[in-house]
């Protein structure tokens, strides 16, 4: 299967419905970490609902308003990235994320994310990348924050998570901001 190297043995691969066991045998050691903040895992609870959600996005893709990828590290998927939202024609996307808790705090999601956020500025001229997290979720506004976005206020009580309504951070970077800072990396990164 093709794939886009993360280093440390990490890449960021196609999740397609035919992995839907793999993808449930994931979420089950992802479960505890991703019930804490997000709806994914509630959404994938059986071999069923597992190869429902991943062929939803397959539809997505067909018809180009969403995309879901997975991490894998050694070849074991640890969690992943998606474009919860993408509209081409309006220049305008969302993207999410989560890992399993084996995988977490190697800077992971923030290079998948980058693969992402690369591909929708460069090659699908999108003008807005858009981040939506609960308040309460320190370690995912940290991703948004190494991703250069820009706070933009709170949606108050926007979605209903385990039975209560929870205030929701709108973080986003538009392109030039985006290239901008991909600029700046370069340079220091060919600095004498
Ligand atoms: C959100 C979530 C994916 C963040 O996981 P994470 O491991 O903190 O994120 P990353 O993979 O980008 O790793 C960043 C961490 O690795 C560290 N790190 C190590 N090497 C790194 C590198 N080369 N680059 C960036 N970060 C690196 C960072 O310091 C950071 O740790 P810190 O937050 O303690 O400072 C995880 O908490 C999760 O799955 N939560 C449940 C689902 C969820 O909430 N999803 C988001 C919905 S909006």
């Amino acid at each position: 299967m093709f794939a886009v190297p993360l280093g440390d043995d990490a890449e960021l691969c196609p999740l397609e419905p035919w992995q839907a066991g793999e993808f449930l045998a994931h979420m089950d050691r992802a479960r505890d970490l991703v019930d804490e903040h997000i709806g994914l895992a509630e959404a994938v609870t059986d071999p069923e609902s597992a190869l429902a959600l991943l062929t939803a996005y397959a539809r997505k893709q067909a018809a180009d308003s969403g995309r879901i990828y997975g991490i894998r590290v050694g070849g074991t998927l640890v969690g992943g990235v998606l474009f919860r939202v993408f509209d081409a024609r309006a220049g305008n996307c969302e993207v999410g994320c989560w890992l399993e808790p084996s995988a977490t705090g190697r800077g992971l999601v923030t290079r998948a994310a980058r693969v992402l956020i690369d591909w929708a500025v460069e090659e699908r001229g999108i003008h807005r990348v858009e981040w939506r997290v609960s308040t309460e979720n320190a370690a995912s506004i940290r991703v948004a924050e190494r991703l250069g976005m820009v706070r933009e206020g709170v949606l108050r009580a926007e979605y209903l998570h385990r039975g209560r309504r929870v205030d929701a951070e709108v973080w986003s970077v538009l392109a030039p901001e985006w290239r901008a800072a991909r600029h700046s990396q370069e340079a220091l990164r060919h600095a004498p």
